[in-house]
């Protein structure tokens, strides 16, 4: 399973990076607003400084909702960099877009999916990447993850290529589960990233490993 890390903040992103498993990054308007980054000029900026601290894919969102929009800020998106990944809402518009882009050759993710109906529509239109929010299902008292396995075995029964991207996760146990189910990608806070390698009896384990290796010594 791929890790995306789900943040606009440049210290965090560069910290998952030194992890050396990160391999890519999203963000959205709201992400990017709460790191102070306003004006197309900044955020443009931004796009690039992220892209050069990851190797992998970085998606951008348009902000336009009409499809002559988003082709207009998603292409000069996708000039930016090689690694921008154009990131668009689950409306009919959208979808015309990421067809447009599909054919083009150039990356999509689409996002705001909630739904194996829409996530059924990205891939016929030929999305890179689907994302589905399991966190923000949760908090409306429906099953997140009971959306992964039915877009898996839906995407599956017709070999799409669009992977699926486990968004709004929140906690490790979302990774994990989400990697049980088979997601091609998960994004989430680095607390749900860095939190997989704790364990109570790993820090047991290895203070009295240095404790008995202090005694021989
Ligand atoms: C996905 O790409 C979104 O940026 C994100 O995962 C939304 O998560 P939230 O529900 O925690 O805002």
């Amino acid at each position: 399973m791929k890790f995306f890390i789900d943040t606009a903040n440049l210290d965090q992103i560069k910290e998952a990076q030194s992890l050396g498993i990160l391999d890519g990054v999203t963000t959205n308007p709201s992400l990017m607003a709460k790191e102070g980054i306003t004006g197309q000029d900044n955020i443009i900026a931004h796009y690039k400084a992220i892209c050069d601290i990851v190797e992998g894919d970085v998606s951008a969102e348009v902000i336009a909702t009409d499809f002559e929009g988003m082709i207009a800020e998603g292409e000069a998106l996708a000039a930016l960099h090689p690694q921008i990944v154009v990131k668009i809402p689950m409306i009919l518009e959208g979808i015309k877009a990421i067809k447009y882009f599909s054919d083009k050759g150039i990356k999509t993710n689409c996002t705001l999916v909630f739904s194996s109906g829409q996530a059924l529509l990205a891939a016929k239109a030929g999305a890179t990447y689907v994302s589905p929010f399991i966190g923000r299902l949760d908090d409306v008292s429906t099953d997140g993850l009971q959306l992964i396995e039915d877009i898996r075995n839906i995407y599956d029964n017709y070999d799409y290529t669009t992977e699926i991207l486990a968004a709004s996760v929140r906690h490790t146990m979302h990774v994990i589960d989400c990697a049980h189910i088979g997601a091609d990608v998960m994004t989430g806070p680095l607390s749900a990233i860095v939190g997989l390698a704790k364990h109570p009896l790993t820090d047991i384990g290895l203070a009295k490993f240095l404790a008995d290796h202090k005694k021989g010594n």
